[in-house]
């Protein structure tokens, strides 16, 4: 559209023809190479029965690998633990999601005030249905895995709120919970009234999105290099899908964080400090690295619980005293598991600086990023030694405590709630 009335133009989106061009470009490919279809497809058509032998995940990627678990663990363990891995990961994604689907929702309204920004909008637009077919085919694998594992909720839980705390294993109390919360609400509506910040929140998505990167590109490669791909895994499958649609939000992310934000008003003190404590917070979800799950930023005492279940269910039938014994080994000692999961965690630091090289208002601890930096393998035992002291004691009754009452029920009619 042309400035037919010669107004003064708060934004040169327009002037900027390339830039125009790789995001009309960006979401016409999109468009074409929509995986929803599939998704969806893949979802109605699986039935655990029919590869629950199977790895789905290359085997590297198997919860707690290379830990005291997964060493003295039977083939047919070390298949649910591969299995389990994918079930836990893509909860987690299924949270971000979440989340991502309404920030990108108040950031369109944000973005929208400002002319010529129909393509973005239409973009964000098309990526939010994506992600609620990603989550549709997540949340119906980790359901009937639990389900027909467990007969009750492990990783996955029911549908929630994009408010929630988005680390679905994390450093945190209901104080915290409440603040994390309102930071949220406040952003949401910050977004949708201030296009710099609109624009910025793709920083931060940018840098959640280049985490999955690392991880969803490996996972996706075992659909890619299976030997008979008709008849691969379906969960192999949904990953190859889900990172095919993916590399299309990461390009919209860095269009808008590295070249649509320049197209607007440099930001004022404000808008630079709220963008910085959003990259802040980004540092702070991601300061710890888990043993039991290479790429998740989780923090592990709050999953000691979950692996605890998982070790005293018939998969594992581990009685209480060696359950715990278990859970000391695997998260107190040093393991190959835990150096690969720190590797990944260094990785994805060095990843995320290069990322924010160009982001001129950038504070340095976040350029730098400090914060994450300051994680080691010194620091995470130190943290899993104290929290094991306080935790162990009363694990098995914390979680007879917790247990639904309901919880026969669903093991009766073999669907979770
Ligand atoms: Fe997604
Ligand atoms: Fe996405």
């Amino acid at each position: 559209m042309n400035n037919l009335f010669q107004e003064p133009q708060s934004n040169t989106l327009l002037e900027n023809s390339a830039l125009c061009r790789k995001l009309h470009l960006n979401l016409q490919r999109n468009q074409k190479q929509d995986h929803t279809q599939l998704l969806d497809e893949a979802a109605a058509a699986f039935r655990y029965e029919d590869c629950q032998d199977e790895y789905w995940n290359p085997e590297e990627f198997s919860l707690l690998y290379g830990t005291a678990l997964w060493d003295e663990s039977t083939a047919s363990q070390r298949v649910v633990l591969n299995q389990l891995y994918w079930v836990a990961y893509y909860s987690q994604i299924i949270s971000a999601e979440i989340a991502t689907i309404y920030f990108n929702q108040t950031s369109a309204a944000g973005l929208y005030a400002q002319e010529d920004f129909r393509t973005v909008c239409d973009m964000l637009d098309l990526e939010s249905a994506q992600e609620r077919a990603h989550i549709s085919a997540f949340k119906t694998i980790a359901d009937q895995v639990e389900a027909k594992l467990f007969g009750e909720r492990l990783f996955s839980y029911p549908m929630r709120s994009p408010f929630t705390e988005t680390m679905i294993y994390a450093d945190t109390n209901a104080l915290k919970r409440w603040w994390k919360q309102l930071q949220l609400q406040a952003f949401g509506l910050l977004s949708a009234g201030n296009t710099f910040l609109a624009c910025q929140y793709f920083t931060v998505r940018g840098l959640r999105t280049l985490n999955g990167k690392l991880v969803q590109h490996k996972l996706s490669r075992y659909y890619q290099t299976h030997l008979d791909p008709d008849h691969a895994p379906i969960p192999a499958k949904i990953s190859y899908y889900h990172f095919m649609d993916e590399s299309f939000h990461f390009n919209s992310s860095t269009l808008l964080s590295h070249e649509v934000v320049n197209c607007l008003n440099p930001p004022t003190r404000f808008e630079s400090t709220v963008a910085n404590l959003g990259i802040l917070g980004c540092q702070k979800d991601h300061y710890h690295f888990s043993a039991a799950i290479n790429g998740i930023f989780w923090f592990d005492p709050a999953i000691y619980s979950t692996i605890y279940r998982l070790l005293r269910s018939p998969i594992f039938g581990l009685d209480v005293e060696s359950a715990k014994a278990m859970l000391q080994r695997c998260f107190s000692q040093e393991s190959a598991g835990l150096h690969r999961s720190y590797q990944t965690h260094q990785e994805a630091m060095e990843s995320y600086k290069a990322y924010l090289t160009p982001i001129s208002y950038a504070w340095s601890r976040n350029r730098e990023m400090a914060l994450m930096a300051k994680n080691s393998i010194d620091t995470y035992l130190n943290i899993q030694r104290r929290s094991l002291r306080r935790v162990l004691p009363s694990l098995e009754e914390d979680i007879i405590n917790q247990r639904p009452v309901e919880k026969k029920s669903v093991l009766e009619s073999g669907t979770l709630p």
